[in-house]
């Protein structure tokens, strides 16, 4: 985060408290968020597509991809900030609501939210539900017209649902494969060509209002190229649909890529969206329509950057790579049950050493975990002072999203806390789970002991 920086010592300190003091507080591995730079980011992005979007006069809404890291903590930061909050699950929408979100400004995707998440959804009035299939059209048309009649007793349609379609636009973002989600042949949404045959339908029943399209090319993208061309693309889709129906939103979905390592080069979203609107605001002059308004998505750009991992040298070992020279293998406490990312998608970060500044000459170094697989990699290539040792504190950035969402318990390993830090105070956000919680739920052990994390 911006407010990392070295004390007189060279202890490094984030959002003004010392690593060396966290520690002692709630131990390591631990996730610590800038709250100053979640906040920082919601607005800059928030700022940015709004002004985007004013120069052509239309407005631009926000929605936070809860995915990439949700707490009540966090949600109310974000909406302090004017995002609304995208979920994805039952358990992403309770966070939401426990946080206090305005229902009408939370929004439901997934490719196969169960009958219950819908029945939730609906339930407390979700501003908007994106659409995945034919069947999922029913299955909400069902639910809604329920609790329509539920509600006035009398059988007419008391309860409208706003929704939205999830379209592919053919687009293949440039990205890991399995980030990648516009493309034809994978699971989530309906084709160009299928959608006008779907859109049909949703307008057929009455306890669905259709609001526009929605589209999501895919994460961790650093170019504006691919979100202008889907744009494009979708508002001539949007175009032509119109002419059934009113049509208001569109809805660009999120992927806007950030900096893990200095190799990375992402596009500034100012940029990006500027790109992005411009390319909505041709299209739509050449289809002589109004342009609608929009809304994006980003999870990680939000708070991906905020996000440090503090780990702690147990070990450290030499290994010759031959002529190549050697590399020190550093274990940390931690590893790829906090961090799935690199063994998931090959993905790189940085690290460096916290609790001091380090003398020695950089040495190459691959960080990794304490779990029982080769591929337990925390950071792959990095150079860091010779000598590290054990005891040390390491730090690894841009671990805000992703990470601990991802996490399991794989070799039960407990999960960490996540800590918030502004202006000297930390304070557990989400406690870390002790080795209880996860012997409890042994069917065999009658009394867990209490221990210790
Ligand atoms: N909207 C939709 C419909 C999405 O599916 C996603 C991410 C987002 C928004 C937010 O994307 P973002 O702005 O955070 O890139 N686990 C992977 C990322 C998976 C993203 C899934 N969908 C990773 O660790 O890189």
């Amino acid at each position: 985060p911006a407010s990392a920086r070295r004390d007189r010592d060279g202890e490094l300190e984030i959002g003004g408290v010392g690593v060396a003091a966290l520690r002692a507080r709630f131990g390591t591995p631990l996730y610590v968020l800038d709250e100053a730079e979640v906040r920082a980011h919601a607005s800059r992005i928030k700022a940015a597509f709004a002004q985007a979007a004013a120069a052509h006069g239309t407005k631009a809404r926000v929605y936070y991809a809860g995915k990439a890291f949700l707490s009540t903590e966090v949600a109310r930061w974000v909406t302090e900030e004017g995002l609304r909050v995208d979920v994805c699950s039952r358990g992403e929408l309770e966070v939401a609501l426990a946080a206090g979100v305005k229902p009408s400004r939370i929004g439901f995707h997934g490719n196969n939210k169960s009958v219950s998440e819908l029945e939730r959804a609906v339930q407390v009035g979700v501003g908007s539900i994106i659409l995945d299939s034919a069947i999922e059209i029913e299955r909400l048309g069902a639910i809604a017209e329920r609790r329509g009649t539920e509600r006035n007793g009398t059988g007419s349609h008391g309860y409208v649902q706003r929704v939205l379609l999830r379209v592919n636009s053919g687009v293949h973002a440039e990205t890991h494969d399995f980030l990648a989600t516009a493309h034809e042949d994978q699971k989530f949404g309906t084709s160009l060509e299928a959608a006008p045959a779907l859109v049909e339908r949703i307008r057929e029943i009455p306890s669905l209002q259709l609001r526009g399209l929605h589209c999501h090319i895919g994460s961790q993208i650093f170019g504006s190229a691919g979100f202008a061309e889907s744009a494009s693309r979708l508002v001539e889709l949007h175009a032509e649909l119109r002419e059934g129906g009113e049509l208001p939103m569109l809805n660009l979905g999120g992927g806007f890529g950030i900096a893990y390592t200095s190799a990375d080069d992402p596009t500034p979203i100012e940029e990006l969206a500027s790109s992005i609107v411009d390319a909505v605001a041709r299209e739509c002059e050449v289809r002589g329509i109004p342009i609608p308004t929009l809304a994006f998505e980003p999870g990680r750009a939000v708070i991906g950057q905020a996000g440090v991992t503090l780990y702690e040298v147990g070990t450290t070992k030499p290994v010759s790579l031959g002529e190549r020279g050697e590399r020190l293998y550093v274990s940390v406490d931690g590893g790829m049950s906090d961090n799935a990312r690199p063994a998931l998608y090959g993905s790189q970060y940085s690290a460096r050493i916290a609790s001091r500044e380090g003398t020695g000459e950089p040495a190459l170094v691959r960080v990794v975990g304490s779990h029982c697989e080769s591929g337990d990699i925390v950071v792959d290539h990095e150079y860091l002072p010779s000598d590290v040792t054990p005891g040390d504190l390491l730090a690894v950035p841009a671990t805000g999203a992703y990470c601990h969402t991802l996490s399991s318990n794989y070799n039960h390993t407990p999960r960490h806390p996540v800590v918030a830090v502004r202006d000297g105070v930390a304070r557990v956000i989400v406690r870390g789970e002790t080795l209880d919680d996860l012997l409890s739920r042994d069917a065999g052990i009658a009394a867990p002991r209490k221990t210790e994390r």
